[in-house]
């Protein structure tokens, strides 16, 4: 079976790939290389012996994503994930975003549409609640007014492929993630932020081997138990997985309704704090840390609750922090070396 992978270069796309090909299925990639490189093919090949199809292609050109799907009229499936994800960028250029991540899903979907039947799994986010009243998050917990416009085009997203699927043949499942981080085992395969890191653990890493002199810690005022922000870490192994899952039930045509709504988180919520303290056991080294004033649309707390997901796909994120931290500290070891 061939599954369209949008954004399939990139940090949770490259292991969602991986992870389809050790299923057997035949992956086709699409990606603007617009936050990664084509160098991650040669990983995925080092990883599963195969290489995916890949087509170089801007998903906010109309014309060319006709033209892509007249030309692969067999896939069974889709797995978007191509779409920008920083958060302060998207309060500086706002169309910027909702060009990238909502035009772009209006073509696809309008493709898609035309089919007798389409499966459509979509990267969301916690984002989308905000700050929770209750932890752990449930599926159920209100969706809120996100305070970013990027935190916003995951909340229309959702919103959009609902109104679709409801008209149509497309049958979606939306995952929203709580912090992915970590990178393949095999470290053929990581995370590649370009610039200054703006998340915690690249930004550990980072400091870890030199490249920053320091981690700010944002705030340590937070009404928790040491007083930073507290976020559930998943390892990106665990969250390619969830997405082959989630696939494989719309292709068996499991679901209970046209849309579904998942968490992927480990259920566990780690302070920056443990954090670092985690990257220092896994590297064996004393990390550099500040503590400075809270960042700006930080929330407090977010960690999953994992039961839905664990019920109803029959999933369950396996790696712990220290495994998922090991990883990222390989992946940046040997990117430097
Ligand atoms: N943090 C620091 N120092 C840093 C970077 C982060 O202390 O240099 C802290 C943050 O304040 C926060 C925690 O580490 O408390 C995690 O921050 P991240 O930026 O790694 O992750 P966020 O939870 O802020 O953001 C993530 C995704 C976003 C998504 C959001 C939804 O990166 O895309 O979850 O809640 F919108």
């Amino acid at each position: 079976m061939k599954i369209l992978v949008t954004g399939g270069l990139g940090f949770i796309g490259s292991h969602t790939v991986v992870e389809l090909q050790n299923e057997g299925f035949e992956v086709v990639i699409i990606d603007n290389l617009s936050n990664s490189t084509e160098e991650v093919l040669d990983g995925i090949v080092a990883i599963t012996g195969k290489k995916p199809i890949f087509e170089k292609l801007d998903l906010r050109e109309k014309n060319a994503v006709q033209d892509f799907f007249k030309k692969y009229q067999d896939m069974s499936g889709v797995i978007h994930f191509a779409a920008s994800k920083a958060v302060g960028e998207s309060v500086i250029n706002p169309l910027l975003y909702y060009e990238n991540n909502i035009s772009t899903l209006v073509y696809l979907l309008q493709e898609l549409q035309q089919k007798p039947e389409a499966s459509f799994i979509f990267s969301s986010s916690c984002t989308v609640y905000g700050q929770a009243e209750k932890m752990p998050i449930t599926e159920n917990a209100p969706v809120q007014q996100p305070i970013s416009p990027y935190g916003n085009t995951k909340k229309i997203g959702e919103e959009i492929i609902a109104d679709t699927a409801k008209v149509t043949n497309i049958n979606a499942i939306l995952l929203r993630y709580f912090n992915p981080i970590g990178s393949h085992p095999t470290t053929q395969i990581g995370e590649l932020p370009i610039g200054v890191p703006q998340n915690l653990v690249p930004f550990i890493t980072q400091t870890g081997i030199g490249l920053r002199q320091e981690l700010a810690v944002f705030g340590d005022d937070y009404p928790t138990a040491d007083g930073t922000a507290v976020r559930d870490y998943i390892h990106v192994v665990d969250l390619a997985k969830a997405h082959v899952i989630a696939l494989q039930r719309l292709l068996d045509k499991q679901n209970l309704d046209k849309v579904e709504t998942f968490n992927l988180g480990t259920g566990t919520g780690s302070s920056v704090l443990e954090v670092i303290h985690s990257f220092e056991k896994v590297s064996d080294k004393k990390l550099t840390y500040k503590i400075m004033g809270r960042r700006e649309g930080d929330i407090t707390e977010a960690y999953a609750s994992t039961t839905k997901a664990n019920e109803v796909l029959g999933w369950k994120a396996k790696f712990t922090l220290d495994q998922a931290m090991d990883s990222a500290w390989k992946w940046e070891q040997k990117i430097r070396s």
